[in-house]
């Protein structure tokens, strides 16, 4: 049988330094031939170990391994730009769709928006009346004026009124006066064919609107509000 050093010239570093770790353990007086090196501290190579193949996820450009990267950034780089072109056009309408889903799911429904207009049939108002309709919540008033209310109010000098306004710009047809019945000093409903211009009179602190809805007297400080509204025919009105 050998002896331990007949046989040390050929062990592995490995065997070498736990020799030597024994030794000081048995021979308690030689801890000083310890090796530097910890036997912790080496390291074996493995080489049965597999490296996996990822050809096939390599993009063509850089399957040579005997080219430089940079010989195909200019291909690489276009591809970059394509796909985050595409991501960013898909990003942005997805979120201008999102965004006006979120803005119209807001905006009031068919049936508040039916709600919101009305439409008036003007035959059934006679000249020189005036008919009191309830739209969103408000009275509105249509009146029929006759030629000769036409005229007075056309001839007002405007630099005397409070709240300056020609007929012209308050009608669209001079024969109809459309106006939201809603007294413009404390939110009163002002009476029709009364006051002392003969359009309207609120009797809550003595207001007088002419035939035009305009402030003439009292404490109102605005003219009555003429809503929007278009004319569908001759004989039909849309309020709102
Ligand atoms: S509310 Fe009409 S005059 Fe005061």
């Amino acid at each position: 049988m050998m002896s331990i050093a007949a046989r040390s010239g050929a062990l592995s570093p490995y065997m070498q330094a736990t020799k030597q770790t024994v030794k000081s353990l048995v021979s308690p007086g030689a801890q000083h031939l310890v090796p530097a090196a910890a036997p912790g501290g080496i390291r074996l190579a493995h080489t049965d170990i597999k490296i996996p193949d990822f050809t096939d996820y390599r993009r063509p450009e850089v399957l040579n391994p005997n080219k430089s990267s940079q010989e195909s950034s200019e291909e690489r780089r276009l591809f970059s730009y394509l796909v985050t072109g595409a991501t960013t056009v898909v990003g942005v309408y997805t979120a201008k769709t999102v965004v006006s889903q979120f803005v119209s799911s807001m905006s009031a429904s068919a049936d508040v928006l039916a709600l919101s207009k009305i439409e008036v049939k003007l035959s059934d108002i006679p000249e020189g009346k005036n008919m009191t309709f309830k739209w969103r919540g408000k009275p509105l008033f249509v009146r029929h004026r006759t030629e000769k209310e036409i005229a007075a109010e056309e001839a007002v000098n405007i630099s005397e009124l409070r709240d300056p306004q020609h007929d012209k710009e308050r009608v669209q047809n001079p024969s109809w006066v459309i106006v939201l019945g809603v007294c413009t000093h404390l939110g009163c409903v002002p009476i029709a064919n009364a006051g002392d211009y003969g359009g309207y009179y609120c009797p809550c602190h003595g207001s007088h609107y002419d035939a035009s809805g305009r402030i003439r007297k009292g404490p109102a400080p605005l003219n009555l509000e003429v809503p929007y509204y278009e004319f569908l025919s001759e004989d039909t009105v849309m309020v709102g």
